[in-house]
Parts: C-alpha cells; structure tokens; sequence
C-alpha cells in the first residue's frame, strides 16, 4: 500500500465527518453572508466574513503548533523544513499563513474531493499534476506519496522563501529551487542566527505568484489566467504586484522579541485577505436609465470591476458572478440575468462544469465573459410591463460557486443591490 492511500485511508472515517460538518456550515455561511449583506446598515456587522470556503482548521501536522524550537539546528540544511519550526520565531506571520488557503492547499475539503475525482479519473498523471502547486514540495523531493509531513503542509513557507527565479514561459517547470539554508525574501537588511538571509526582489513581484496562479496545459488550453488576467489588466503598468492587495503592511514581529529585540515591526500578512469584504470592493452596479415607453421598460445596468486586479470572478472555472435584475410593482412582475464566467470544452465539445474535469481535460474556452480590471460594462434588458403604476426596478450581484465537496452545495453571495423606481 503507498504512502498516499494509507494517508487516504486512514483519514476517510475523519473526512467523512469533517466533510458532513463543513457542508452544513456552508449552507449556514452563506445564509448568516447573503442575510448581512441583504440589510445592509447600523445593524449590518462591520466586520469582515470569512468565506464559507474555509475550512476547519484541523492541523495537518502532528503537532498543534509551534513548537519552542528557536534553535538554528532545526533548520533542514538540505531540505525543507516545517512551517511549525519557522513558526517558532516568525509567530506573527506563522498565525496569518495558518489562516490562508496556502496553509490548506491539500487539505481544503474543496481540493480534496475533487482531488480524489481527479485520482480516480486519471491515476499517477494527476497526482503529479494537482501536486505540483497544491503541495509544491513534491518538485523537489518527488514525495508524490505524501509521506513526509513537510510535505503535507501544502504552500508552505520553506517553499516560497526557497525559490530563486521563475520562469513562467515553462509550464510544465516555473519554479527554480534551491531547498537548504538560504531564506529569500524582501528584508534587505535582515541577520538571522537561524539560517541565511537574501534579498529576493523576485517575492515583490506577480511572477511569482504567477507560477501557480496561472494554469495552461500542455494542450493550450488557458484555463486558470489569473496572471495573465493581472498582467493584460492597468494594475501591471501602474505596478501594483498581487502582493499590494493580498500580502498588506500590518504592525507585527519579523520574528519574536526573545530571538532579535530590534527586528521589523511591520510584517507583509500572509492570510491572503481574501474574505468577503474583498469580494465585495470588487465589483459595482449602478441602474444608468429605466425607460418606459407604452407597456415596455428598457433598462440600463453598468457593473464596474473598481476593486479586481484581475477578472472576476478568477480562478478555477466554476466560479461565476450573476446579475439579475428584477421589476416590481407591488408584486415581483419580471425577472431577467447575466452570467459572468469562463466556460471550457473537452476535445469533443462537452462542456466541462466541474472543477477537476476542467483541469484535466479541458480543450478550449468557448465563452470568456468575465469583467476585466476596471472594465465598465453596459447590459440592456427590456421587459413587457403595465402601462401605469409606479415600478421598482433592483439591479443585484451575487457571487456563485458551487464545489464538490460531498454532495454538491452552492455558496451564493449577494455583492451589491441597487434599486431604482420609474413613475
Ligand atoms: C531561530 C529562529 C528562527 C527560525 C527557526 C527561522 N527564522 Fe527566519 N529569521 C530569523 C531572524 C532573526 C531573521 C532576521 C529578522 C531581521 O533581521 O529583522 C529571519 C529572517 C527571515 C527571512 C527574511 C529574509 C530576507 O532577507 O528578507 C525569511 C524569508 C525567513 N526568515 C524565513 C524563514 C523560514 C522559511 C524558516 C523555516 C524554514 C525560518 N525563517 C526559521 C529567525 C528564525
Ligand atoms: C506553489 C504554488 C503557489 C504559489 C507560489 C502561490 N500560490 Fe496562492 N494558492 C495556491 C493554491 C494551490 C491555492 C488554493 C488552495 C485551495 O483552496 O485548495 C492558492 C490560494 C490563493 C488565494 C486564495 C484564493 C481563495 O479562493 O480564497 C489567494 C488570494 C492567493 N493564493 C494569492 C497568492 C499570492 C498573492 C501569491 C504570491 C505572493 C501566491 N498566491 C503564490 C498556490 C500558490
Ligand atoms: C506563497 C508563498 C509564501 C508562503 C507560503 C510564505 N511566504 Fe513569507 N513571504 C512571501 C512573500 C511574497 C513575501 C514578501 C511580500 C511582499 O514583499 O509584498 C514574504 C515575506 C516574508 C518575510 C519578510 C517579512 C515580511 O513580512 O515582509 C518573512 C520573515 C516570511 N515571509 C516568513 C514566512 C514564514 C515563516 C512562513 C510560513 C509560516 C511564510 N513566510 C510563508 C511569500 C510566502
Ligand atoms: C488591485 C487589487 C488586486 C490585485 C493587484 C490582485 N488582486 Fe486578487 N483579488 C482582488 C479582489 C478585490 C478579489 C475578490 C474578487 C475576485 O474574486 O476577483 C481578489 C480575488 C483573488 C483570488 C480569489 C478568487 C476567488 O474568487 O476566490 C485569487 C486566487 C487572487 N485574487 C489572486 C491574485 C493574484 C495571483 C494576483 C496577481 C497576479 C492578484 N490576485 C492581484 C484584488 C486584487
Ligand atoms: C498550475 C497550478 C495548479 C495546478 C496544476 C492545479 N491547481 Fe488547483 N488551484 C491552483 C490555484 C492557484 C488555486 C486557487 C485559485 C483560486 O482560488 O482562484 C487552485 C484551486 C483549486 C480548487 C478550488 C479550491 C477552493 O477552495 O475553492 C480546486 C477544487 C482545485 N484547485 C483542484 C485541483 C485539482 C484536482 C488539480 C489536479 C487535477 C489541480 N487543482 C491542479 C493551482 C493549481
């Protein structure tokens, strides 16, 4: 038996439970979002929600978190080393990285269902395939078994603070690494008893995070752009890097006070933001006219991406932002929407739906409507009306996504109401 279906099953009776609860907790999120977001106001939290796409935070590693190491022998002088003994001296940025998707990246129950599909479906071509940017380490230690829990810890620090160049024309191989003492990144006066320190301008940079944020296959097809979305976009020339918007300036440690007294009192958060307070400063709605002539209305909507740096919604395929807009006049009269979203086909024309399908064998992109970096975009409706009586006409954003995970379910999040009335 490998490494992996060992892991695989010894996890199943666990999965199960952890995927039954966290079904029911989407379901409930997204009501508590839709619900907070629907009666905005003094009642309204101010406060930020996560998205219901998180998961719980079971710990990938034995241990429940960092260990009290703060010893420079700890440090894997030819290999990687766990998130858990960074941790130990870099407290501050180890609790905002345990918080991101990059700490879940092989543990969201969001992957792991539709890794198990991909496995089934496609055997050792997609365990190569999803490895290679849901747990990055597998390119250099070819642990594909999942054996080592270093490797379990998904977009671990030792891998990003490792990487010395990428070059995003090879797909198949971005990455150039060099595992050991060296750590890279953006201090560029840093001194570490523990390991080495090099300024990296490579981590200021979208590249970077474009190695992974980016999947073209080997058959062309593009079908996760999200650099290549940013890189097209105005942020690119004005340069504003993916780190401007998800890796922001907060007051905390470089490293604890025991370790070095007079270390950075600023860190680059690692959590990524991405909650749905982000999601809802990308987009805007405004009604521009609603026009009535006899019995028909002819409406006009602008949605504005004024927050993205990139398309929205990116990412995996199945994501997609609905407009719907509706005309009242005491009851509901009409109904009409525009989807927003990149659809992809197999070789043979079959559109591809689930995320995993999609990866694996998607062709091309037959429709790419998607609302591009600060693009405005004009939609026409019209509807048969009355021909007298005042009417409402509510224009709303929301956000789709509906994962595998055990049974189907679908986060739905209202982004922006506007309404408007016509005499
Ligand atoms: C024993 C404590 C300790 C441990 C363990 C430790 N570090 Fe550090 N690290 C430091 C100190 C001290 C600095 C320097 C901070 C400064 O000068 O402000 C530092 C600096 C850094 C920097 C900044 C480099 C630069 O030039 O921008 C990175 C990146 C880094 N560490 C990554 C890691 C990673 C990854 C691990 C785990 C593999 C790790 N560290 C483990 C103490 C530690
Ligand atoms: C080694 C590959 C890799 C690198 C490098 C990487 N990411 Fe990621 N990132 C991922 C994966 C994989 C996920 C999705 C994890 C999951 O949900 O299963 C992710 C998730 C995210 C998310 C959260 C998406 C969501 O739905 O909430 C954001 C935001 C993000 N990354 C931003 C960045 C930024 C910014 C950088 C560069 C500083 C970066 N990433 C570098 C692989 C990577
Ligand atoms: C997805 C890649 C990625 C992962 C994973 C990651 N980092 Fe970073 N880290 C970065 C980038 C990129 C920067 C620089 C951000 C910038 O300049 O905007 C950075 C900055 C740093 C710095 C310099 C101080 C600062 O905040 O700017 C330290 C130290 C550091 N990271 C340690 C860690 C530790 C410890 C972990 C794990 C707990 C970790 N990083 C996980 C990409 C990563
Ligand atoms: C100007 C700010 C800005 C920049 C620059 C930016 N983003 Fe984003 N990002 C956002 C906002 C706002 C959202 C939420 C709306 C959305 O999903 O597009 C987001 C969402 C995301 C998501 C989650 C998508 C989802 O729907 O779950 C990922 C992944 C991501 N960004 C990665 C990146 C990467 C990689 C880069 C650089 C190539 C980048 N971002 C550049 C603002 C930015
Ligand atoms: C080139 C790198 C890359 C490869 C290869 C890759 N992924 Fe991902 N995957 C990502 C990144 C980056 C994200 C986060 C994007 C986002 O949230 O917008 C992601 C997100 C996902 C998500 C959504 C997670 C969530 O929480 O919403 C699923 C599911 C997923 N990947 C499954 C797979 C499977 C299965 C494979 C193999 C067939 C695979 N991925 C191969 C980079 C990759």
């Amino acid at each position: 038996m490998s490494g992996l279906e060992v892991w695989l099953r010894r996890s199943r009776t666990c999965r199960l439970v952890r995927l039954a609860g966290f079904a029911a907790v989407v379901a409930l999120s997204s009501l508590v979002a839709a619900k907070n977001l629907a009666r905005p106001g003094p009642s309204a939290p101010g406060g930020e929600t996560k998205l219901p796409a998180r998961p719980p935070a079971t710990p990938v590693s034995p241990k429940p978190g960092p260990q009290p190491v703060h010893s420079p022998q700890a440090i894997n002088a030819h290999g990687y080393t766990s998130a858990m003994v960074c941790g130990s001296c870099h407290i501050d940025i180890y609790d905002s990285w345990k918080k991101s998707l990059h700490a879940f990246s092989l543990s969201d129950p969001v992957f792991d269902a539709a890794f198990m599909l991909a496995l089934r479906d496609a055997g050792d071509e997609a365990r190569r395939l999803c490895l290679r940017c849901h747990a990055p380490l597998t390119i250099a230690n070819s642990d594909f078994d999942l054996r080592e829990g270093v490797t379990r810890e998904g977009v671990s620090c030792d891998f990003c603070h490792t990487v010395v160049a990428v070059h995003l024309d090879n797909y198949e191989k971005p990455f150039v690494l060099e595992p050991g003492l060296v750590k890279r990144s953006v201090l560029r006066n840093a001194a570490s008893p523990a390991h080495q320190v090099a300024y990296s301008q490579l981590h200021e940079t979208a590249e970077f995070c474009g190695a992974c944020h980016n999947y073209v296959a080997p058959n062309g097809a593009r079908i996760m752009t999200t650099y290549d979305e940013w890189r097209a976009g105005p942020y690119a020339s004005e340069g504003r890097p993916c780190q401007d918007c998800h890796m922001v300036r907060r007051v905390g440690h470089v490293v604890s006070a025991d370790v070095k007294e007079d270390s950075g009192k600023q860190i680059h958060l690692h959590d990524l933001i991405h909650d749905t307070g982000q999601l809802r400063s990308a987009l805007t709605a405004q009604v521009l006219s609603a026009t009535r002539t006899g019995d028909s209305l002819a409406v006009e909507v602008e949605v504005e991406n004024i927050g993205s740096g990139h398309m929205v919604p990116t990412g995996v395929p199945s994501r997609e932002v609905v407009l719907t807009v509706e005309v009242e006049s005491g009851r509901r009269l009409a109904t009409q929407e525009r989807r927003y979203h990149k659809v992809l086909v197999d070789k043979d024309g079959v559109v591809l739906r689930r995320d995993f399908e999609a990866l694996l064998r998607a062709a091309a992109v037959v429709t790419d409507n998607r609302i591009a970096p600060r693009e405005k975009r004009l939609e026409r409706f019209v509807f048969v009306v009355p021909d007298h009586g005042t009417l409402k006409v509510r224009a709303t954003l929301s956000y789709e996504y509906a994962p595998i995970i055990l049974d189907q379910r679908e986060i739905n999040i209202e982004l922006v109401k506007v309404e408007r009335y016509v005499p």
